[in-house]
C-alpha cells in the first residue's frame, strides 16, 4: 500500500489540543502522537499533569506508554472557561512561537444542564479560543467540535452540513449572548431538547457571524459518538462519554417490564435510525478534513458507517447482556400511538423518536482512503460491531 499524501503533512504541525483527556480527545491524541508524524502536541489540562495521566491510565491503559514514549506531548495548564483560557504568560509565549493548528475538543456534554450552564461550558470557551488563536502567527487550521444536534429543532428528514436558523433566534447572536449571560430565559431555548444543543447552535452562530474574525474555522459535528472500532483499541470509549452506553446502562438498571418509544410519523415503528458513529471514525474524518484545510461545517455520522434502527439498537443491547441479566432488561414497544405515555428516558433523550437523516456528503470522497486515517478501519484489525 502506498503512503497516502496526507501522512507527510503532520510532520510540520505543532498542535494545541483541548479536551485531550476526554473520549474523543484521547483517541485524537493517540492517533496524532502514535499513528501520525505530528511534530509536537501542546495538551491543555485544567488539572495537574499527574491527574491527566491518571485519567489516561484508566481510559487508555495499554496505549499510554506508547503515547508518552513519542516525547511529543507538552502540558500547558489552563481552563477553557477562564479569561485567556487561564494560561500563564510563558505558556502563551510558547504557543505563539510554535502552534500551527488549534483543535478545540473540550466541552461539557451533560444533556441535563440548563442553557445558561451549557453556554458557560460550551459557547464562551469557543470565543475565548478564537481570541487566543488570533495571536498565533503560524496558525493554519482551527478546528472546533460542535454537534449534529445543533439542528435538533428541525423537523424529521434530511439535515445538511450547514447552519439552519431557528424561529426565535436574534439577528445579532452577540446581543442574544448578552441576554443569556443576564440569565434571561429566551423562547429560542425551548426550540431545543437540551441546553447543550442550544449552546452549540449559539456557538456556531457567534463564530460564523463575527465579522472581526481573521481566520476560517472547521466545525466538526458528530452525531452520537460510539465505542471505537479499533483505535486506540476495540470498544474504547469511557462510558459516561458514550451516550448510548449511558442509555443502555440506565435501561439495564431500570428493571424489566415494557418501555414505550414513540416512532416518527410515516415510518414503520422502530425503523428510524439511531445515529451513532465510532470515536475512531470521528477522529479520522476530523483529521482528514484538517489536512485538507476544509472550513465550514462537516457532519460525522452513521451514513459513513452503519445506520442502525431503533429496533436493531435495542436488540443489540439485549443480545450483549448475559442471559441472567436479559430477563431484567425491558422489552421495547415502538408505537405511533401518542395516547400511550412514552417512557421517561425516551422523552429525555428525544433522539430515539426522531428521524433525522444527517447528510455526510463532504466526507464521501474519503470512503476508500488508505492508511492511518482510513474510513473503513476494517484493514486495521478486527471489525467489531457489538459492544
Ligand atoms: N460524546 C458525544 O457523543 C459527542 C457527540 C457530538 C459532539 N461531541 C463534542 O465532542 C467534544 C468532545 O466530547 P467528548 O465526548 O470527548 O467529551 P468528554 O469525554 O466529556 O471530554 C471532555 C473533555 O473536555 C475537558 N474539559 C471540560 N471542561 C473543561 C474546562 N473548563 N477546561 C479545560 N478542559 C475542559 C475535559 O477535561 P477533564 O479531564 O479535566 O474533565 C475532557 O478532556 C465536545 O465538544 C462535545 O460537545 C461529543
Amino acid at each position: 500500500m502506498e503512503t497516502p499524501d496526507y501522512v507527510d503533512w503532520f510532520s510540520n504541525q505543532v498542535i494545541f489540543i483541548t479536551g485531550a483527556t476526554g473520549s474523543l480527545g484521547a483517541c485524537l491524541l493517540y492517533k496524532l502522537s502514535v499513528k501520525l508524524s505530528t511534530r509536537k502536541i501542546f495538551v491543555l489540562s485544567r488539572r495537574s499533569r499527574e491527574k491527566s495521566l491518571q485519567t489516561w491510565k484508566r481510559t487508555i491503559p495499554q496505549q499510554l506508554d506508547q503515547v508518552l514514549d513519542t516525547n511529543k506531548l507538552q502540558f500547558v495548564m489552563g481552563d477553557v472557561t477562564k479569561p485567556n483560557l487561564g494560561l500563564s504568560s510563558s505558556d502563551v509565549a510558547l504557543l505563539i512561537s510554535e502552534v500551527t493548528v488549534v483543535l478545540h475538543a473540550a466541552g461539557n456534554i451533560n444533556l441535563a444542564n440548563e442553557a445558561y450552564d451549557a453556554v458557560i461550558a460550551n459557547t464562551l470557551p469557543a470565543l475565548e479560543m478564537t481570541k487566543m488563536a488570533e495571536n498565533l502567527p503560524k496558525l493554519t487550521r482551527f478546528v472546533i467540535l460542535s454537534s449534529a444536534y445543533v439542528n435538533a429543532f428541525l423537523p424529521d428528514g434530511p439535515v445538511f452540513e450547514r447552519l439552519y436558523e431557528t424561529k426565535g433566534q436574534m439577528a445579532d447572536p452577540f446581543a442574544e449572548l448578552d441576554l443569556v449571560m443576564a440569565r434571561e430565559k429566551l423562547p429560542v431555548m425551548d426550540e431545543f431538547p437540551w441546553g447543550y444543543a442550544y449552546a452549540k447552535h449559539l456557538m456556531e452562530r457567534l463564530l460564523l457571524w463575527d465579522p472581526r474574525r481573521k481566520f476560517p474555522i472547521l466545525f466538526i459535528r458528530p452525531t452520537l459518538i460510539g465505542p471505537a472500532i479499533n483505535q486506540p483499541y476495540p470498544l474504547y470509549g469511557p462510558d459516561q462519554s458514550i451516550p448510548l452506553n449511558t442509555l443502555a446502562r440506565l435501561y439495564a438498571q431500570s428493571g424489566g417490564g415494557t418501555r414505550v418509544w414513540y416512532s416518527p410519523t410515516g415510518r414503520d415503528a422502530g425503523s428510524n435510525i439511531i445515529d451513532e458513529i465510532p470515536v475512531d471514525l470521528v477522529s479520522n474524518i476530523l483529521l482528514l478534513h484538517m489536512v485538507e484545510g476544509s472550513t465550514g461545517i462537516v457532519h460525522a455520522g452513521a451514513q459513513l458507517y452503519n445506520c442502525r434502527s431503533a429496533r436493531d439498537f435495542t436488540e443489540l443491547l439485549r443480545s450483549n447482556l448475559s442471559p441472567s441479566s436479559q430477563s431484567d432488561f425491558p422489552h421495547f414497544a415502538f408505537t405511533h400511538d401518542r395516547s400511550i405515555p412514552q417512557c421517561a428516558l425516551a422523552d429525555f433523550y428525544h433522539i430515539g423518536s426522531r428521524d433525522w437523516n444527517f447528510d455526510c456528503s463532504r466526507s464521501e470522497r474519503w470512503r476508500h482512503t488508505d492508511g492511518p486515517l482510513s474510513l473503513s478501519l476494517i484493514n486495521e484489525g478486527p471489525f467489531i460491531l457489538i459492544r
